[in-house]
């Protein structure tokens, strides 16, 4: 057996981002600059999509699209327990609530007659999660939001370049948001994408990045710009727009390889005693993010694979056990049945098809 230990994650970095950000690094311009503005064109064209606004995190365009949907003190908004806290924090800091609706059992995702549910009177949006890249039901959840005419809120942070019904992740809902954090498909680090779907929306937004000051404004001597609602420092500078630029271009390698690995791990673990694998379903194309199974013994899975050298993690737990979202484990059934039983094993494009095979024998012996 090879002593090379499996890591979870590793990021992807073009080979050409060192370059570039040489290039960037001397010229006069570093901050908020025509790179950022490109940037935003690029992807806009590559996904089929319009209003892209370059963040500095995920966690920044997730509060600007709460804000945007007008969740404020009192309000609720219906959202996924099975997430990082970053996606329903800011509802806290809105001062509003977040209602856990159930996941389903075959995706891990929010299940939208769960969120039917969870609908009151002081709903203002839904959010939710594209578990480890792959798609929710948006038409289903979309139907939901209509009857109440809310928006819907994606956290795409796991779906960079997934696919549903044939459009790209961004192009469907009020709002999504990417997230380009170190081990995201593609990195810049840190970083994120707002995309907002309603014109209105994108200009509010743009001014709500940068303090809320119009930054094509052109004064001549003195900058007698309104600033008319208090905004954030949550603008991403040229030198991350640079990084994005140029790890663009490998996204869909990337992602070509991660469908790869994750093929090869549908197909090695199908009927593995004691372990059940999510879904995949024809009508969409999941990012593969994470490769998450549901296994019994977890605790025992867990340590077997660690004593042969392979990480595995959860990744992420559940919301409601946070003491800042109630801190009792809610009675949702999916949840609680899953709970013990979710992991995921390593899935990056640094994997060789040897380490996979590897994963797959270490899984097949039993644990
Ligand atoms: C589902 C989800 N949402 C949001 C975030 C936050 O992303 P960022 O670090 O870009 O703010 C993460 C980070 O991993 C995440 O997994």
């Amino acid at each position: 057996m090879s002593d090379k230990s499996i890591k979870m994650f590793k990021p992807y970095m073009s080979e050409k981002v060192a370059g570039a950000v040489v290039e960037i690094l001397k010229t006069d311009w570093i901050g908020q600059g025509p790179e950022v503005d490109k940037v935003e064109r690029k992807f806009e064209k590559l996904f089929g999509l319009s209003g892209a606004l370059t963040l500095n995190s995920c966690t920044s365009a997730l509060h600007l699209a709460l804000l945007l949907s007008d969740v404020n003190e009192g309000d609720e908004v219906v959202a996924t327990p099975m997430t990082c806290s970053a996606t329903n924090i800011h509802i806290l800091h809105q001062k509003a609530k977040a209602v856990f609706a159930d996941i389903q059992k075959s995706s891990m995702n929010i299940d939208p007659e769960s969120v039917k549910e969870k609908i009151t009177d002081k709903t203002k949006a839904i959010l939710v999660v594209h578990w480890a890249g792959n798609p929710c039901d948006l038409d289903e959840i979309h139907a939901v939001a209509k009857s109440r005419d809310i928006p819907v809120i994606e956290d795409a942070a796991h779906a960079l370049g997934a696919r549903y019904k044939g459009a790209y992740i961004g192009a469907v809902s009020n709002f999504t948001c990417f997230s380009f954090q170190a081990i995201k498909q593609i990195t810049t680090i840190d970083g994120g994408m707002l995309v907002c779907k309603d014109g209105v929306d994108y200009k509010r937004g743009k001014l709500l990045r940068w303090y809320g000051i119009d930054r094509n404004f052109k004064g001549d001597i003195y900058w007698k710009f309104k600033v008319e609602e208090p905004g954030f420092k949550y603008h991403m500078n040229d030198v991350t727009a640079t990084i994005l630029s140029v790890q663009l271009d490998d996204l869909e390698k990337v992602n070509l390889r991660r469908r790869e690995i994750a093929d090869m791990y549908r197909k090695g673990l199908s009927g593995v005693d004691g372990l059940t694998l999510l879904e995949k379903k024809s009508d969409r194309q999941s990012a593969n993010w994470l490769f998450t199974i549901l296994v019994n013994r977890r605790e025992d899975f867990i340590k077997m694979m660690r004593s042969n050298g392979i990480d595995t993690h959860m990744v992420h737990v559940r919301c409601d056990v946070y003491p800042i979202f109630g801190g009792k484990r809610l009675n949702l059934p999916v949840m609680n049945e899953l709970e013990p039983k979710y992991v995921s094993i390593p899935l990056h494009a640094g994997l060789t098809d040897d380490d996979v095979m590897r994963v797959i024998d270490t899984v097949k012996k039993g644990w």
